[in-house]
């Protein structure tokens, strides 16, 4: 029998839509290693849960040939569905319409899509994999690119918008991931650049591949553009899945509890042999996070950018906690640009979004020298500073060895306004180190050391000179550190509120947490702050 013709113009509208950019362009873009954008979609979402929106929406560009080239979706596939159940907002670009070009009628499903997802509360996930803006439309591409941003804008920290970069990624539109919360790149398939290797010869005549200006392992070590890196998209498309179980749809919800079965009283012992008995040796706060959360299970963010501060994931006794721990394994640990920048992106995030941030603490200071002053590092630090100051989501800190100096105040200290503050007995809080103490408060009392034993034994050689001073610096250091490098003195004064054996921290944090439960805390009535850009 017939089909009804009103069927069947559905059923060719449909299929057209399917087909995308045609076969040919679809065996390219699996050629490149690429999965196309309905199956992308169809993996990151529970089964069966995609719901199309605007499907047969077209261009309507007639200029440059375009009038007869019109694919219903216009490369551009939009809609929502669950992850775990929960409600996500979605699009992805089609690479084989069009090279995934941004057109107005494709930025308006977009918006829509968007404006749909702050109205009800739930994540935007963006799939990019875009040749950027329709040449072929000119300014109203760009107008929609800016339509997009504007959205960013809004819904960032109303709801999480995260982005995932499965192919190029160039020119203005790289500032709608940008604006994002988080930004996923994999490795070898996708770039990002504002202006590609050929400009850049032009301009500068450097020469650079665009793996090298652009790719993920660029933007996940170097810029810190990027936050995860993926080997390939169905890695990529995992890593979003799993980091949207630690949060919640919108910034008026609590995140997601999950049952747990590890003891919330379980007691490491190793956490009570971890730090080594020379303060100046390394260690890895991995470790410790390891040993304090739920199954060891650490979901690390920013993992490859600025290591001497680590920030992630974690639960525990079930609640969603943000991780913010200085890393003594690197740099000792050193508060510096990017490790200032990279703590008050994620503090920020957690904050905007009810998560609680645990911080774990052993820094030695800023890093000194010319590269970080010149590089504006008193901006920077004061970045992370302004995060923990403003941040209201309930607060808790352990100070497992270093507390130096202004990074004392800035790393979650108890003057702004951390709930529980926490030391373990190896924690050593001054001013700064004994070494540099003693430089300068002893610093007349050393010269006179030296002055005496040249008295003694006539002039010293530089040899002996050295060992002299080294003999009375030892002295003052060994007495600075019974003195001050311990967590008694912060204790008495309350700026500690308890002195913990290690193997006790993750009792003590969940303790904590649940204490701080039903916490209400805000900040003076305002437009905005300032946070120094
Ligand atoms: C229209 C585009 C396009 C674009 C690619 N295509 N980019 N169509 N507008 N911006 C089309 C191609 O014509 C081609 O169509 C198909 O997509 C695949 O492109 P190829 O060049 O064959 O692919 P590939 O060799 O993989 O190169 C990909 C590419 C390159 C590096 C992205 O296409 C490219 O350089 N495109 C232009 C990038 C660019 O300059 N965009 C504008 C940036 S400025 P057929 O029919 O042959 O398959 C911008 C402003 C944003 O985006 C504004 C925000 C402020």
């Amino acid at each position: 029998m017939e089909k009804d013709p009103v069927l069947q113009e559905l059923e060719r509208r449909n299929r057209l839509a399917e087909e995308g950019g045609g076969a040919e362009r679809t065996e390219r873009q699996r050629r490149d290693g690429k999965m196309t954008a309905r199956e992308r979609i169809s993996l990151l979402l529970d089964d069966s849960s995609f719901e199309e929106t605007d499907r047969f929406v077209t261009h309507r560009c007639t200029d440059f040939g375009m009038a007869d080239r019109r694919i219903p979706g216009d490369g551009f596939i939009t809609g929502y569905g669950r992850i775990d159940g929960r409600t996500v907002f979605v699009f992805a670009q089609d690479f084989t319409v069009f090279g995934g070009s941004l057109s107005e009628a494709n930025a308006g499903k977009i918006v829509k899509v968007m404006d749909t997802a702050m109205r009800v509360g739930a994540p935007i996930i963006g799939l990019n994999d875009s040749g950027g803006a329709r040449i072929q439309e000119g300014v109203v591409s760009l107008a929609g690119y800016a339509d997009i941003f504007l959205r960013n804008t809004l819904a960032s920290g109303v709801v999480p918008q995260i982005s995932a970069i499965l192919g190029p990624c160039a020119g203005g539109a790289v500032y709608s991931p940008a604006i994002t919360d988080f930004t996923l790149m994999v490795d070898k398939t996708s770039y990002m650049f504002v202006t590609g290797p050929d400009v850049i010869k032009t301009v500068t005549h450097e020469q650079v591949t665009k793996e090298q200006l652009g790719g993920a392992t660029t933007h996940n070590e170097t810029s810190g553009v990027a936050h995860f890196m993926a080997h390939d998209d169905h890695e990529c498309l995992a890593m979003i899945r799993e980091l949207l179980s630690f949060l919640p749809s919108n910034n008026l919800e609590d995140p997601p509890r999950r049952a747990c079965t590890d003891p919330a009283e379980r007691a490491e012992r190793e956490l009570d042999a971890l730090i080594p008995a020379e303060s100046n040796q390394p260690y890895d706060i991995k470790r410790v996070i390891e040993l304090i959360v739920d199954d060891g299970y650490f979901f690390e963010v920013h993992e490859h950018f600025a290591r001497n501060l680590v920030v992630g994931f974690a639960r525990l006794n079930g609640r969603p906690v943000g991780i913010v721990a200085n890393q003594p394994a690197v740099l000792a640990g050193v508060l510096d640009i990017n490790a200032s920048v990279k703590g008050a992106r994620f503090v920020r995030f957690c904050d905007a979004f009810n998560i609680p941030l645990i911080t774990l603490e052993d820094v030695p200071g800023f890093l000194p020298g010319t590269q970080q002053e010149y590089g504006g590092i008193i901006r920077h630090g004061a970045k992370l500073l302004f995060a923990f100051a403003e941040a209201t989501v309930p607060k808790l800190l352990v100070i497992t060895r270093k507390a130096y100096g202004g990074a004392y105040c800035v790393m979650s200290s108890k003057h702004i306004r951390t709930d529980m503050n926490f030391a373990w007995p190896t924690a050593e809080i001054a001013v700064m180190g004994p070494e540099g103490a003693v430089n300068i408060v002893y610093g007349r009392e050393l010269a006179a050391a030296v002055r005496h034993a040249a008295g003694r034994e006539g002039p010293l050689s530089e040899g002996r000179r050295a060992e002299v001073l080294a003999e009375a610096r030892a002295a003052r250091v060994h007495q600075f550190r019974a003195q001050f490098a311990n967590p008694y003195i912060a204790a008495e004064r309350g700026y500690v509120d308890a002195v913990i054996l290690p193997h006790e921290t993750r009792k003590k944090l969940i303790s904590a947490l649940e204490m701080l439960d039903t916490k209400r805390d805000k900040n003076p009535p305002k437009k905005h702050g300032n946070i120094p850009l």
